[in-house]
């Protein structure tokens, strides 16, 4: 052992005993001929003294120590005077006289600071590229420590729960979860190609026709797409499955578990509502405009197409009587203080979601309604809006008219805007949901085949089977997806364990014969006795974003990529050796 103790545990207690530590010299200070210095590691900040009174040769060495220097020292514990405590610091009462010094290692001078007090806002790409001294910080590394102790803690309860963890592989076959493939060459095989599993959706399934029952995995997702905001082309699930299962019991498992690791590892969050409610993917598309609606507050959207159906404002009636359009508002409360330029601003906003306008009504004071729209709609259609949408003085109502698809794009990022500027949001607060009843396929699109809205393993609701061939649009799904404060943080369903039946979806979502070999495969398997089956996989980059409040997924990883696909610290991707290109027989096109 280099160091008898760590830099956060030396109290009051300690005094008189020797002691050896190791760390970095955080932050250096120049006192009366005596050299102090906060050393560092994970655990926490010890003060440390060179006295040339004490130790003269030590003293001379510290001279030449500059900051994230990396040095062991030993010395005697003692007691700050009364007016050098610090209460801030758990080491704050003491410090340790050094009589011996070992320098490990100088550094540079670093590109950034570490120092947290000073909440320096450090350019992201420098903070990427430099990511083990960004990791140095305190804020950063708890952010590590968090997540380790939130998958420990899924991992002790599934396991009380007789669930397995397998690992399945990485280099496999493509796994259609809707994005592209991450592609590796294979050298025995020439011409042919891993693909890095988008999920392991197929393993597991085939798991459950193992007979495994019970099947878990902490699993690694590959998915080559743009990486923004809430994505990564490479992220981790908590990927789960069971057998002999039904939507409640994996949901109910599901939502036990979040709660009581939430509960215990971010203990100052509050969970909005338990249970957490289980919403109908219609009424939230109407209510907010997404299927990942933020709950941490109301401004809930209206549809009032049809009164306005007949009012003399063209632009809403036109758009109310066609088929497939609709005209929608937001009351939001209190936002008579936003200025000309705040609505502007707004418009603005709304018009990079295709929105065409931001027509609005405010209720003034004594509930005298001003608006450039009211004009034309007319007085009395105007307050049967205002009564719909229970709109009082001091509130403004805004309107989205447009394609169904557009108003609800337009009006749920104008919800989540005015929730922002409204400071309706309450940072403690964590609304969980669920979403169920979803539609099978997604909206038809013109010309096109049908395509699943979760995937294409996900079993329809029993009593819609017999609609498949008439009227597909129709079908119910058996999928869950789980939200989290604005975000999808969780996606499963119950599967398809006919063989006939899946089949039947692989041809309405188009496959023709060569793409339905590309399954053999998993068909095979459900020619040998398949267990009724489902499962769940909560992104938990996503839930632990969510649970600490950090604006991107980047903050949450170790070594995440850039928006365009880069690790910064390992300066991936890179360009390979001929020789290796030539075994896999590759050859570049530079165009
Ligand atoms: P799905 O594709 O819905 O389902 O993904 C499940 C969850 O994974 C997270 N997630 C992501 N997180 C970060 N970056 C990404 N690019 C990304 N893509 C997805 C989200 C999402 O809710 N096999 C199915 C699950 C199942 O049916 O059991 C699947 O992968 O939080
Ligand atoms: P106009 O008659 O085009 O000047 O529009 C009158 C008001 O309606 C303006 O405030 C526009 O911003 C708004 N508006 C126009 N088109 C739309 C639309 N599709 N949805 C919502 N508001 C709109």
């Amino acid at each position: 052992m280099l160091r008898t103790h760590t830099c956060g545990e030396l109290t009051k207690k300690d005094i008189k005993k020797e002691v050896i530590l190791c760390g970095w010299v955080h932050r250096r200070r120049d006192h009366g001929g005596i050299i102090f210095i906060d050393l560092r590691d994970r655990y926490g900040l010890t003060q440390i003294t060179f006295d040339p009174e004490v130790d003269k040769k030590a003293y001379q060495v510290a001279d030449k120590l500059r900051s994230e220097w990396v040095i062991k020292v030993k010395g005697k514990i003692v007691a700050r005077p009364a007016d050098m405590i610090n209460k801030k610091l758990k080491t704050g009462e003491i410090e340790v006289e050094i009589t011996e010094l070992e320098i490990f290692s100088q550094s540079k001078t670093p590109p950034f600071e570490i120092e947290e007090e000073k909440d320096i806002k450090v350019n992201e790409e420098l903070r990427m590229k430099y990511r083990y001294i960004d990791l140095r910080r305190k804020a950063r590394a708890d952010i590590l420590i968090k997540r380790h102790q939130f998958i420990n803690f899924i991992r002790d309860y599934l396991n009380k729960k007789d669930f397995i963890e397998i690992e399945t592989p990485m280099l496999s076959k493509s796994t259609p979860e809707g994005a592209r493939d991450f592609l590796v060459p294979s050298r025995l095989h020439r011409g042919s190609f891993y693909a890095l599993p988008q999920s392991p959706q197929q393993y597991k399934q085939l798991l459950m026709i193992s007979g495994v029952d019970k099947y878990f995995q902490i699993a690694k997702c590959f998915r080559d797409e743009d990486t923004r905001g809430e994505r990564q082309a490479e992220f981790t699930q908590l990927d789960l499955e069971m057998s002999f299962a039904d939507e409640s019991d994996i949901m109910d498992l599901t939502e036990d578990l979040f709660t009581k690791a939430i509960e215990k590892i971010f203990s100052k969050k509050k969970i909005l509502k338990k249970p957490w409610p289980r919403l109908n993917y219609d009424d939230v598309i109407l209510k907010y405009g997404t299927d990942k609606p933020d709950l941490r507050f109301g401004l809930e959207i209206e549809d009032v197409t049809e009164i306005v159906k007949d009012s003399g404002f063209k632009v809403f009636a036109d758009m109310a009587k066609k088929n497939g359009y609709a005209v929608r508002a937001i009351c939001a409360s209190g936002a008579v203080k936003f200025s000309r330029k705040d609505i502007d601003d707004l418009t603005n906003f709304v018009a990079q979601f295709g929105a065409k306008g931001l027509a609005y009504i405010v209720i003034k004071d004594k509930g005298e309604l001003q608006s450039p729209i009211v004009k034309f709609l007319g007085e009395e259609i105007a307050r049967d809006i205002v009564k719909k949408l229970k709109a009082k003085p001091g509130d403004i109502i805004f309107f989205g008219a447009d394609k169904k698809s557009v108003v609800c794009e337009v009006l749920s990022q104008l919800r989540n805007e005015l929730g922002r500027r409204l400071k309706l949001i309450d940072l403690n607060i964590l609304a969980l949901a669920f979403i169920v009843n979803f539609p099978l396929f997604e909206e038809e699109k013109e010309g096109e085949h049908f395509a699943p809205e979760h995937h294409m393993f996900t079993a329809p609701v029993k009593e819609d089977i017999k609609l498949l061939d008439k009227n597909p649009a129709k079908v119910r799904s058996r999928q869950y997806d789980m939200v989290g404060n604005g975000h999808e943080i969780g996606g499963g369903s119950i599967r398809i364990h006919d063989a006939k039946l899946q089949e039947k979806i692989f041809d309405l979502i188009g496959f023709d014969e060569k793409k339905k070999k590309e399954f053999r495969h998993f068909l095979r398997a459900f020619e040998y006795g398949v267990p009724p089956h489902g499962g769940i996989a909560p992104g938990l980059d996503r839930v632990l974003m969510v649970c600490m409040n950090q604006d991107s997924i980047r903050d949450v990883m170790a070594f995440p990529k850039t928006g365009d696909g880069r690790d910064l610290t390992m300066e991936a991707p890179g360009e390979v050796e001929n020789k290796q290109l030539e075994e896999l027989g590759i050859k570049i096109d530079k165009e």
